[in-house]
Order: structure tokens, then C-alpha cells, then sequence
């Protein structure tokens, strides 16, 4: 069985849900109280053992490369001025896996995106972690939890969650039996359905594993809804070929290419955080009055 090693952030959207702010920044380097939305996801892929991550990026979207690079010139600055805590932590960031970009030269949509990386990736099984999707975890993080699952079934496995009805049409949607705790063996996929036709409430929320048989899938793959190539489409394709589960995964998901969900990823995240808590808390009951 092949271990998952590589993974792909696709990083090449425009962020429109996001303007003004990401007309010139990319919505990726959006902090979260002080890190950038892109760190989170990095550093949950190396938790989770990946070694290699490609960042599937665009024009516009330079500044995540500078952020994961090395920075001589801060680095002698923050130890000029002895300041040694952010020099390691500083030096941390572009250690913390290897890092390779592809660009993505036109918006033909998610699977299209991956696709971009097949050269990438070859002949091995292989995670995807979407941008925009933020899961925070004390414990076990979300990619190694599904990357488990993989190890037991050796086949895709999808990172899904229970949504609101309400919000089905948001996500791709898992048709599926459960089979097991926290496991589903996936019959169907659709990409945002509308409510009344939707199969069920289980989402797809920015977390894969998929085999590289997905690369020939699409390749021949249509665009379908919004006129995107969908990786959701290709995935039902690939069940005709071979099994697929959905896991349920532990943890709390934040949407943060979202306004509203980038605010509560916001405070929440500050209130975990022991050098702000006491602080923020306090503010926060000053405007409860
Ligand atoms: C993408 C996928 C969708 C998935 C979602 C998770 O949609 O196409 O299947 O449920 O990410 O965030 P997007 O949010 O990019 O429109």
C-alpha cells in the first residue's frame, strides 16, 4: 500500500467573496488573528505527515510564496535585535514541508485545478486541502484522521461533515451508507444541489485523499455546475471504477473564504489563544452592555 506523502492546496481563486480585500491580497494570506489562512492548512498537512505540498496558484498570488520562503533580511533584523522567539518561528514557516507552485493560468474551476498537478503527484495516492476551509483540531488533525481511514480501506477517501439542510446547496453532497463510526461507503456524489433534491446532509468540507486514477478521470471531465470543471464530477466517475469512503471527521471547520465564517474563525481562534484570551474576553463583555 502507498503512504500518503504529497498533497495539493489549490490556491488559485479570485476571491470574490472576500473583495475588496482580495482584489490585490491574495484571500489565502487573510490572517487569522496573526497567521496567515494558508499557514493553518500547512501546517496541518505536516502534522499530518506530508512531505511535499504543491500549491496550485495564479496570477496575483506572489505573496504566498514570499511567505513560505526564507526572509534573510528579517531573519538578521530579528537577530540583530535579539528577538529569538520570532526568529524561530519566523524560520519555521519555510521549513515546514516542501513547498512547490504550479500555476494555474486560467479559472476553469477545482478540478481543473487539481489536474494541474498530475505531473506533480504521479502514480501515487495523494491529499487535497482546500483554502478556504480552516479545521481546528486539539488533537488528531483532520488530514491525518482521514489519511488513517485510508490506511485501513486503501482507496479515496472523502473529509465530509453534517450541514444544515439550509446549506446543502453550498457543497458537494455524499449519497452514502454508513458502514461504520464516523465511516460512510460513498454510492454518489452531486456538487450543491438544491435542497429538495439533495441525497442527504453529508458535505464534502476542503479535505481528500484520492487515487492518481482521478487524473485520467479528468482529463475527460465536462464542466458542469457554474460551468467549472467540478471534482465532484470526476470523483462520481471514479466510483464506477473503484471503491470510495467519506469519514466524518473530528473538529471544528471554518469556512474563512466566507465573511461571516472568517470573523467567528476570528474569535474563536483569538479566545484559544493565552496571550490575547484574558484580553479579548474582556473587551468582549465591554460591549454586551
Ligand atoms: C468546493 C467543492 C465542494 C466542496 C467545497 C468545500 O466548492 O467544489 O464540493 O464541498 O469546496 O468547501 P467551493 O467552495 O470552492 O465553491
Amino acid at each position: 500500500m502507498k503512504r500518503i506523502r504529497k498533497a495539493i492546496i489549490p490556491a488559485a481563486g479570485l476571491g470574490t467573496r472576500f473583495l475588496p480585500a482580495t482584489k490585490a491580497t491574495p484571500k489565502e494570506m487573510l490572517p487569522v488573528v496573526d497567521t496567515p489562512a494558508i499557514q493553518y492548512i500547512v501546517e496541518e498537512a505536516a502534522k499530518s505527515g506530508i512531505e511535499d505540498i504543491v500549491i496550485i496558484s495564479g496570477r496575483g498570488k506572489r505573496a504566498i510564496e514570499d511567505h513560505f520562503d526564507k526572509s534573510y533580511e528579517l531573519e538578521d533584523v530579528l537577530l540583530k535585535h535579539n528577538k529569538i522567539s520570532e526568529l524561530e518561528e519566523i524560520k519555521g514557516i519555510s521549513n515546514m514541508a516542501n513547498i512547490y507552485y504550479v500555476r494555474q493560468k486560467e479559472a476553469r474551476g477545482l478540478g481543473h485545478a487539481i489536474h494541474c498537478a498530475k505531473t506533480f503527484i504521479g502514480n501515487e495516492p495523494f491529499a487535497v486541502l482546500l483554502g478556504d476551509d480552516i479545521v481546528y483540531n486539539e488533537g488528531k488533525p483532520c488530514l491525518k484522521q482521514l489519511i488513517d481511514c485510508y490506511d485501513e480501506y486503501n482507496t479515496s477517501v472523502l473529509g465530509v461533515q453534517t450541514v444544515e439542510a439550509k446549506d446543502v446547496n453550498k457543497y458537494g453532497i455524499v449519497n452514502g451508507i454508513h458502514i461504520e463510526d464516523r465511516v460512510y461507503k460513498v454510492k454518489g456524489l452531486v456538487e450543491k444541489p438544491p435542497v429538495e433534491e439533495s441525497p442527504s446532509n453529508v458535505a464534502i468540507l476542503g479535505r481528500y485523499i484520492i487515487t492518481p486514477q482521478i487524473f485520467k478521470i479528468l482529463e475527460e471531465t465536462k464542466p458542469g455546475k457554474g460551468g467549472e470543471i467540478q471534482l465532484t464530477d470526476a470523483l462520481l466517475k471514479l466510483i464506477d471504477e473503484e471503491a470510495m469512503y467519506a469519514y466524518d471527521f473530528e473538529g471544528t471547520r471554518y469556512d474563512v473564504g466566507d465573511k461571516l465564517g472568517f470573523l467567528k474563525a476570528t474569535v474563536e481562534y483569538a479566545l484559544r489563544r493565552e496571550d490575547l484570551r484574558d484580553g479579548f474576553i474582556e473587551y468582549l463583555n465591554t460591549l454586551k452592555k
